[in-house]
């Protein structure tokens, strides 16, 4: 297939172009570089050893979208352009909802005039909200608690109700946990602009000396060691849950359909820490401070209906995942070369 990868610069984006490319498939990348170096792409194509197509598009300009599918043979979208953080979404709704929702429809108007129609939606988490309960299951009711989380929940609506009023489309929601490490060749990895917001980056700045302690956010949840718990996925299992659902796609006609795309196990902040300082062979000086406001103490994915359909599962484990993040941050102290 010839697969438009909309944020192919991006964290999750570049390895997936990656599997594409070594499973047969074609890759097409349409990224704006807001969040992203283009020096990115060099690292691709000489892992791939290949050139692949790179289009400098912002996605909510539809002339420009819909011109890239004019010029591109397309068989598939996979939608990683967002952005993606939590508390900046909560000071600039206006932004995250503009720019999130207007690209997805901007990209789905695009395919449904050039005939495209099947597409993997990079979905997550955060759209089971505070449910209290912890193993996170697909037929869980989606809300949000941030503007961030909301546009997850209303993409996924669009697109029911596209699948819904249109049989010939297919759609994988693919709800990712904590994704985390990096490509094993150290090449590629998480390069957060400014103050990293999520754990693991912000471990392996700690590791490598940009960032004096971690603060871990509260150590008096109803936890194994009371601090908070998380599904981390590596992001080369995460990458190949994609070509799983498209894969399945071919075969299978589900319409619209969610997966959650983590490991089934819970981590807490402290276990995750010990493994990091392991892999790095460094301390990782951290203190205890307040909880995060909003954070929830726990949760993680009930993989069995991926594990199932998708025929997919996690294979690396959370040391595998401390050892590919340290290599590539230990490479590359300052992320990607401008
Ligand atoms: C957040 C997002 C989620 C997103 C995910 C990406 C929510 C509300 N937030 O999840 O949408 O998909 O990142 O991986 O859904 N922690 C510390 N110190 C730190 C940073 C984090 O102790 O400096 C703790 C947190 O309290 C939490 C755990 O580490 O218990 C993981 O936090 P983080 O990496 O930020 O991810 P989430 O909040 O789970």
């Amino acid at each position: 297939m010839r697969v438009l990868v909309t944020g192919g610069a991006g964290y999750i984006g570049s390895h997936t172009v990656l599997q594409l490319l070594a499973a047969g498939h074609q890759a097409v990348i349409a990224d704006d570089f807001s969040n992203a170096k283009p020096s990115v792409i060099d690292r691709l194509e000489s892992l791939a050893g290949q050139s692949i197509p790179v289009y400098r598009v912002d996605l909510t300009d539809r002339a420009a979208t819909t011109e890239m599918f004019a010029v591109e043979r397309l068989d598939a979208v996979i939608h990683f352009a967002g952005f993606k953080a939590v508390g900046e979404s909560v000071a600039k709704p206006l932004s995250y909802y503009q720019n999130n929702l207007d690209s997805t429809l901007s990209v789905l108007a695009a395919m449904d005039a050039h005939n495209v129609r099947t597409f993997v939606f990079s979905s997550s988490a955060t759209v089971y909200g505070d449910n209290p309960v912890r193993e996170r299951t697909e037929d869980m009711p989606t809300t949000a608690t941030s503007p961030y989380g909301w546009t997850k929940v209303m993409s996924e609506q669009v697109l029911a109700d596209l699948a819904n009023a249109d049989d010939r489309w297919r759609i994988a929601v693919l709800r990712y946990f904590n994704p985390v490490g990096a490509h094993p060749s150290g090449l590629i990895g998480e390069d957060p602009s400014g103050f990293p917001n999520n754990l693991m980056p912000f471990v392996a700045q700690v590791a490598v000396g940009r960032r004096e302690k971690l603060s871990v956010f509260g150590d008096d949840y109803d936890t194994v060691d009371g601090t908070g718990v998380r599904d981390y996925i590596h992001v080369e299992d995460l990458a190949a849950g994609h070509i799983a659902a498209l894969d399945r796609m071919r075969a299978v006609d589900d319409g619209w359909s969610a997966w959650n795309l983590g490991s089934g196990d819970g981590v807490s902040v402290l276990a995750l820490v010990d493994s990091f300082a392991r892999a790095s062979a460094r301390e990782i000086p951290y203190e205890i401070v307040p909880r995060r406001p909003g954070d929830a103490p726990a949760y993680w994915a009930d993989a069995s209906k991926a594990n199932a359909e998708l025929g997919w599962r996690t294979r690396k484990t959370l040391d595998e995942m401390c050892a590919d993040s340290w290599r590539w941050q230990s490479q590359n102290p300052g992320g990607y070369p401008d």
